[in-house]
């Protein structure tokens, strides 16, 4: 009753924003992401008859109740579905600079729930493993795939409906994407509590999911026609009308810092002179940029000429889970 699994983490470009369904973690939009191949977890779930609790080991040690207790509701799930009432040695690895602010909450509940459900002998396809990585974390329901991955929204009440699938394979269109590390501070408010935020006090709210669908049009039209230059303009103002709708909510919150719009300056700028090169922003300071793997280098050197910038981390598209053993 053991098994390990690994799965990469995911950049949005087309962002996941607001729920509809807090519980089920039904999305008011679908949205769409790139698997990254540099950053993800690896995670070892073993169910014991001698067990009367879960047990979770992050990083080589013990988490404390809170963490432990996130992973026990997701595997309440998993024992749910199987009628087994064991509990489990959870041991996960993150090779995601989670000290340095990129979030594994992806990469962390995909690898759980391809672990968990090997483990206690589930034998389900990619499509449950994606609903059932959703009520981890909703962006973790795209890194069950590599590649360009969408996340329909659905709209079954019971998420049925909900899941992810792949757009083209993760091998057929190399991209570069850059992690720019601003601060490794914790984020004041959590994406969880600011989406809650902005969907219940945002007056811009209402018009978010309109443009999330428009422009996910746009972006898989993009995808298709390998056309680098159009996805690029629709993620930048995919992720500027997202974080547009933190303006308005009660109380207003703005997620980036002085150093979020030097490097957003400084992408314009490396534009101009002919680099192909776009940003994307997620609920926290620190900028992702998606750029032509030729231009990678001379990205990569014009940002380390900005001060406030303390790391970049490169990554190129990465593959879906897998089952380690
Ligand atoms: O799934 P969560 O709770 O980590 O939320 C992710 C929210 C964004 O990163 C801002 C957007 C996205 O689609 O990943």
């Amino acid at each position: 009753m053991k098994a390990t699994a690994m799965a990469h983490t995911n950049i949005a470009l087309i962002k996941y924003w607001g729920k509809r369904d807090e519980t089920l973690f039904l999305p008011m939009n679908s949205s769409l992401s790139i698997t990254l191949d540099k950053f993800y977890t690896t995670t070892t779930v073993e169910f014991c008859t001698h067990l009367y609790e879960d047990v979770f080991i992050l990083n080589g040690s013990l988490t404390n109740e809170a963490e432990t207790q996130k992973v026990t509701r997701f595997l309440n799930i998993v024992r749910k579905m199987s009628g087994k009432e064991l509990f489990a040695i959870v041991k996960s690895n993150n090779k995601v600079p989670t000290a340095a602010g990129f979030a594994s909450s992806a990469s962390g509940y995909a690898a759980l729930a391809a672990a968990s459900t090997k483990a206690i002998g589930l034998d389900i396809d990619n499509r449950t493993l994606s609903k059932i990585a959703r009520l981890g974390s909703g962006s973790a329901c795209r890194s069950i795939y590599g590649g360009f991955v969408e996340w329909q929204k659905g709209e079954e009440e019971d998420g049925s409906d909900s899941f992810a699938k792949p757009i083209i394979a993760h091998d057929s269109w190399d991209i570069s994407i850059l992690s720019v590390l601003i601060t490794a501070n914790q984020k004041k408010v959590l994406s969880r509590e600011g989406m809650k935020r902005v969907v219940e006090t945002s007056p811009f709210y209402s018009s978010w999911p309109i443009e999330a669908e428009k422009d996910l049009i746009i972006a898989k039209k993009a995808i298709q026609e390998r056309d680098f230059d159009e996805l690029g303009r629709v993620t930048e103002a995919n992720a500027l009308k997202m974080h547009a709708t933190t303006l308005g909510a009660n109380p207003p919150f703005l997620y980036w810092q002085s150093a979020t719009i030097d490097v957003i300056q400084k992408v314009q700028e490396l534009r101009s002179i002919g680099l192909h090169a776009y940003f994307t922003i997620d609920a926290g300071p620190n900028v992702k940029i998606i750029c032509l793997p030729q231009d990678e280098q001379a990205v990569k050197e014009s940002l380390h000429s900005l001060p406030a910038i303390r790391d970049v981390y490169s990554s190129r598209i990465g593959p879906g889970v897998q089952l380690l053993a």
